[in-house]
């Protein structure tokens, strides 16, 4: 019987999560857990208006509800330079309203008690006067001559625009589009929809009046750039601040923006010398958080009779509601949209964006995206739909017709990325395999003659992650590098601390598997640390699966660098010139006498214990990794959908993903973020909607409301993977934690229309719900 040997945790093991161990048994440790002596409870007064003049504010009635502590208005704010703030895109935010709300939920008062309940209970006891004013709920009303100016208070700000912002060559752009033998265009919304981390936002601000030291524990995705950012705008001296993030459950990039709740507890700790916990309840999260997408999105691509694309023009205008802050690098205002050429060779595109204020929450967190490569990654993929469907053309057809092909990496694409690595054909025959899409699309024939409706759904897509390099790439003027820091003690057993911060991602497990690879140490015996900031290297955080292609490097470099004097010590041992050391799998041997050999744990013991002269104790290191380009994660996915012409009910029979992200860490996690990834692309294409009334009334503020799949409603994933490495990573690693839900969408809604292309249905915006497809259905005279 063959005995199995464990899994140390090499590269492509795929080992158990570590952190499971304590999240299965209800050990985590989250925001919500952290109670310190003396604690008072935060609870905030928010508008029910999207749009009013403050009148007056009366806090009276709250202040005489014992237990309460404190009312803190924007007012007394102002008094401390505190009422604004900078937002990730440089504009500002009212941190507490003073002169106008400006979207419902919009943050007025808070109140201070020492129970949670009096909080909440006195907060809604606070009397504000509003005059309220006309409400703009969409961009393209935002921007008609003489709507309601929203920004008011910004000097020089006449209207409600935002910003212009262009990529590609335009003159280049027309000149293919004049010799095109077609031209096809399609409209289509990106809806508004929510990250909706099971665990909401929260803060225990302690802030220690006797020495002035801040301890903030923060649901925080970006604990280290917040902790400067926190320095900047409450002018605290920043070797005062500790910001701790917990475990945290769940992120998608809701917990990157600095939201006016953490600024007012760790104000409100400041001035009474006592430890504030603020948490948000699930409606908060919902109508004040950062919300993701808004895209109103017009691509028309320019095609030769035979299918090749000449050209592609892109127009895009965004909702960004009353506050600019997109999380995202300074010099892109509309974050990487311009990632929207996808997986084709097009050697011509324009790209135009603007985007506008609305009295609604600001919005415009990368929601497991890359900076809005999901919306960019939509509407390439549903424009090709409309291509193959308007030209007669088989959808995988029309796609490897005009693939970039693999020889041509490095490939500079039209719009300024040099995609580093890819091989589109092999992905999609792998998923067209795993399908059998030949007999499907025959399937397919034989129904659609029996009048039953039928669909078979393809998206492509290609993303970019892992930002930087930090020269093209900052976040408030923070250059987008990351950092790790590894620690091996005498015993062989190491410590690795990292600048970036999981949500849920595995990064224990996984890190510590770059580690186990480069040095041999064991999985096990490597404890990884993150989130604390007085105890990890400076990083710019978890988001935009920048984890492993800017971490993950610095794991390897830092180890890389701890083997080179690793290797001088082995020498020392083995009584050998250093030249003559080899290493494998944690082994220093002398070249040619494999049987000469000592253990990168007899090599730590040494460091601290037995060393050459003149080189320094330890076996410790510490790396700042600047990539040198983003990893360009892809891969095929695929959709078969069966439509009820009675209700309009759509079901998801097949979804097949295969995803090439690179080398896998660890397999096993891969396939965890992908299933997600997924689920969440099913949700947004199918379920979730946040929307507004005329008024500006946030409909979709619950989860009765805001529909999350739940196993139930998801369908069975079928993944697969092809392997093409980054050739810029040490490891050849890509990230993958958003591809699904980047890839994903486009793919479930282009099988809704394969399915009812043949009657003239060309586009049903997201959420593809029964109404919207028997409404369409409906108007074709097609519905049942
Ligand atoms: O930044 P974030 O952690 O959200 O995303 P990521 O870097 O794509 O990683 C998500 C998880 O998948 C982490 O635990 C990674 O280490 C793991 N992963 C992997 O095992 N192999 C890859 N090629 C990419 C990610």
């Amino acid at each position: 019987m063959a005995v199995e040997t464990p899994l140390k945790g090499n590269i492509g093991d795929s080992i158990k999560r570590k952190e499971d161990d304590r999240f299965i048994r209800g050990k985590g440790n989250y925001l919500d857990d952290v109670v310190l002596p003396g604690m008072l409870h935060m609870s905030i007064n928010r508008s029910p208006f999207a749009h009013a003049r403050i009148r007056s504010i009366n806090t009276a009635a709250a202040q005489a509800v014992p237990g309460v502590v404190a009312v803190v208005t924007g007012e007394l704010l102002a008094q401390h330079k505190l009422a604004w703030m900078p937002t990730l895109s440089g504009d500002t935010q009212a941190v507490l309203a003073t002169d106008k709300v400006r979207f419902q939920g919009q943050e007025v008062a808070c109140v201070i008690a020492n129970d949670p309940y009096v909080a909440r209970d006195a907060a809604a006891l606070i009397e504000v006067d509003y005059d309220v004013l006309t409400a703009v709920v969409t961009p393209q009303q935002a921007l008609q001559a003489g709507a309601p100016l929203i920004r008011d208070e910004k000097e020089g700000q006449k209207d409600n625009h935002i910003y212009h912002w262009e990529a590609g060559d335009k003159a280049k752009t027309d000149e293919a589009f004049a010799k095109a033998d077609r031209v096809v265009k399609l409209d289509t919304f990106y809806p508004r929809c929510h990250p909706s981390p099971l665990e909401t936002c929260g803060i225990v601000a302690d802030v220690n009046p006797a020495t002035g030291h801040a301890t903030l524990y923060m649901t925080s995705q970006a604990p280290h750039a917040h902790r400067t950012l926190f320095a900047i705008v409450a002018g605290l001296p920043e070797q005062n601040i500790r910001i701790i993030s917990p475990d945290i459950g769940g992120g998608f990039g809701n917990k990157v923006p600095i939201y006016p709740g953490y600024v007012v507890a760790t104000a409100a700790s400041l001035l009474i010398g006592k430890p504030v916990k603020w948490v948000e309840d699930r409606s908060e999260n919902l109508i004040s958080t950062g919300f993701a997408r808004d895209f109103h999105m017009s691509g028309e691509l320019a095609l030769r009779n035979d299918g090749r694309m000449l050209g592609l023009r892109v127009k895009m205008l965004s909702d960004n509601g009353a506050f600019y802050s997109d999380a995202q690098p300074t010099k892109f205002k509309a974050g990487l949209f311009h990632i929207v050429t996808g997986s084709y060779d097009l050697q011509a595109a324009h790209v135009e964006t603007d985007g506008a204020y609305t009295n609604k929450a600001p919005g415009g967190v990368a929601y497991r995206c890359s900076f809005r490569v999901t919306e960019a990654s939509y509407l390439i993929e549903r424009l090709v739909e409309s291509a193959a469907l308007e030209m007669n053309m088989d959808p995988t057809e029309i796609r490897l017709k005009n693939f970039i092909q693999p020889e041509q990496f490095p490939y500079m694409s039209a719009t300024g990325f040099e995609y580093d690595s890819g091989d589109y054909p092999r992905a999609m025959q792998v998923a067209l395999d795993k399908l059998g899409y030949q007999e499907l699309r025959k399937e397919q024939a034989e129904k659609r003659k029996k009048g039953e409706l039928m669909g078979i759904g393809v998206a492509s897509f290609t993303e970019v992650v892992g930002a930087g390099p930090g020269k093209h790439y900052d976040i408030a003027g923070l250059r987008m590098f990351d950092s790790a820091e590894l620690r091996v003690h005498p015993t062989g057993k190491a410590i690795l601390k990292l600048g970036v911060k999981s949500q849920g991602q595995g990064h224990e497990t996984t890190f510590a598997q770059i580690v186990t690879e480069e040095l041999g140490i064991p999985a096990a015996d490597i404890e990884v640390q993150e989130g604390d900031t007085d105890n990890t290297p400076y990083g710019l955080g978890t988001y935009a699966s920048r984890s492993t292609p800017v971490g993950g490097a610095a794991t390897a470099m830092v180890s890389r660098k701890l083997r080179d004097k690793a290797k001088k010590i082995a020498a020392h041992l083995l009584e050998a010139s250093e030249a003559d050391i080899e290493f494998d799998h944690g082994k220093f041997f002398v070249r040619g006498s494999p049987s000469k050999s000592k253990t990168i744990q007899d090599v730590a013991f040494a460091a601290y214990t037995n060393l050459p002269d003149g080189l320094e104790a330890g076996l410790e290191g510490v790396t700042y990794y600047d990539p040198p380009n983003m990893t360009f994660p892809f891969g095929t996915y695929l959709v078969v959908v069966d439509i009820d012409r009675g209700t309009g009910q759509v079901k998801v029979r097949r979804m097949v993903a295969v995803d090439d992200c690179g080398v896998r860490i660890n397999p096993m996690v891969v396939e965890g973020q992908i299933h997600g990834g997924l689920t969440e692309g099913f949700g947004i294409a199918f379920m979730e909607l946040i929307t507004f009334d005329e008024e500006g009334n946030c409909i979709g503020s619950n989860f009765t409301d805001y529909l999350l799949p739940t196993s139930w409603e998801t369908p069975k994933f079928e993944t697969g993977e092809t392997v093409t490495p980054s050739p810029h990573h040490p490891i050849g690693a890509k990230g993958v934690g958003e591809s699904a839900t980047v890839g994903s969408p486009a793919a479930y809604v282009n099988a809704v229309i394969d399915a009812v292309g043949h009657l003239g249905i060309r586009n049903i915006d997201m959420p593809v719900t029964s109404d919207k497809v028997w409404a369409a259905l409906n108007e074709k005279g097609a519905a049942e």
